[in-house]
């Protein structure tokens, strides 16, 4: 059963008569009674929570993937026991076995006590949480991963606005870098992403050229406060294009 506390987002998939439904969990509590969730979670997954360092991380750890279990059977109709997982070329966790061909899609990001779990079908999904940590040399990263326009944007922009603007880039970068499947394959600095908060999500440029951006939508999510939330989605009919122009630039 899910408990309280989460909210979910309804947003609309490009070409597609469905939304994307974007849960956003406490994960810190209960989101999931633990006895379902142990029943839930496959083998390796329960393996892989008792590798977490602290108690508090394995709690999250759970409830963040009995939470996706929960959500994909509602979608699919199986068992959340069922569910059978793969990996894209770059470790992207896909849907296999019997729902593998429901073109059910989905993304999940966790930092701090949240978690957010994305689904739709037939669209790549890519979601970001990140809490913020005040304090942190953002600059340095920027100019070490960002893209010059980003890096720009961001200096550009009043002292006390610059922290906010960073943390809101890395969410809407990561957001695509997942949808994408990539991950970190993909340069950083090889695309860029709108960076003030208050600013419609949005990708500017992919590899200098503007072209496939029209092609991506990026959202900001609802989070709580201290948290940023980013979610970009492509149409399928999209991606083949875009697959086709990663392979010839970055080989990904
Ligand atoms: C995929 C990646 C981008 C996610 O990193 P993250 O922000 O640390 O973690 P998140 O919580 O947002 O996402 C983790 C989840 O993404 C999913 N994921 C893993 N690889 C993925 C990929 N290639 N594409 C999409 N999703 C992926 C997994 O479900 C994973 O959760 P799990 O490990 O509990 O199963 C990872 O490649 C990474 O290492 N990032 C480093 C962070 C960084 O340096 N960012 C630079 C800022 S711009």
């Amino acid at each position: 059963m899910l408990n309280l506390p989460f909210s979910k987002t309804l947003i609309a998939i490009p070409d597609v008569g469905e939304a994307c439904a974007v849960v956003l969990a406490d994960v810190s509590k209960d989101v999931i009674a633990p006895s379902d969730a142990q029943r839930i979670l496959s083998r390796s997954e329960t393996d892989r929570a008792a590798k977490c360092r602290t108690p508090a991380r394995r709690h999250r750890y759970v409830q963040c993937h009995a939470l996706l279990r929960r959500l994909l059977a509602e979608r699919t109709g199986l068992d959340a026991a069922d569910m059978v997982f793969s990996k894209g070329e770059f470790g992207k966790p896909l849907l296999a076995g019997e729902a593998a061909g429901s073109g059910i899609t989905f993304n999940i990001s966790h930092s701090g006590s949240f978690a957010v779990v994305a689904i739709g079908r037939d669209v790549d999904i890519g979601v970001d949480i990140e809490m913020i940590k005040p304090g942190r040399d953002f600059l340095g990263i920027v100019d070490h991963f960002f893209s010059s326009s980003e890096s720009c944007a961001i200096r550009a922009l009043p002292h006390a606005e610059q922290e906010a603007a960073f943390y809101t880039c890395w969410c809407r970068k990561e957001s695509f870098i997942k949808a994408t499947g990539c991950g970190l394959q993909m340069p950083l600095n090889g695309f860029a992403v709108s960076v003030e908060p208050q600013a419609r999500a949005k990708l500017l440029w992919v590899d200098g050229q503007t072209h496939h951006c029209k092609d991506w939508q990026m959202h900001t999510l609802p989070t709580p406060p201290g948290y940023v939330g980013a979610l970009t989605l492509s149409a399928n009919r999209m991606r083949s294009q875009l697959h086709t122009m990663q392979n010839e630039v970055y080989g990904c």
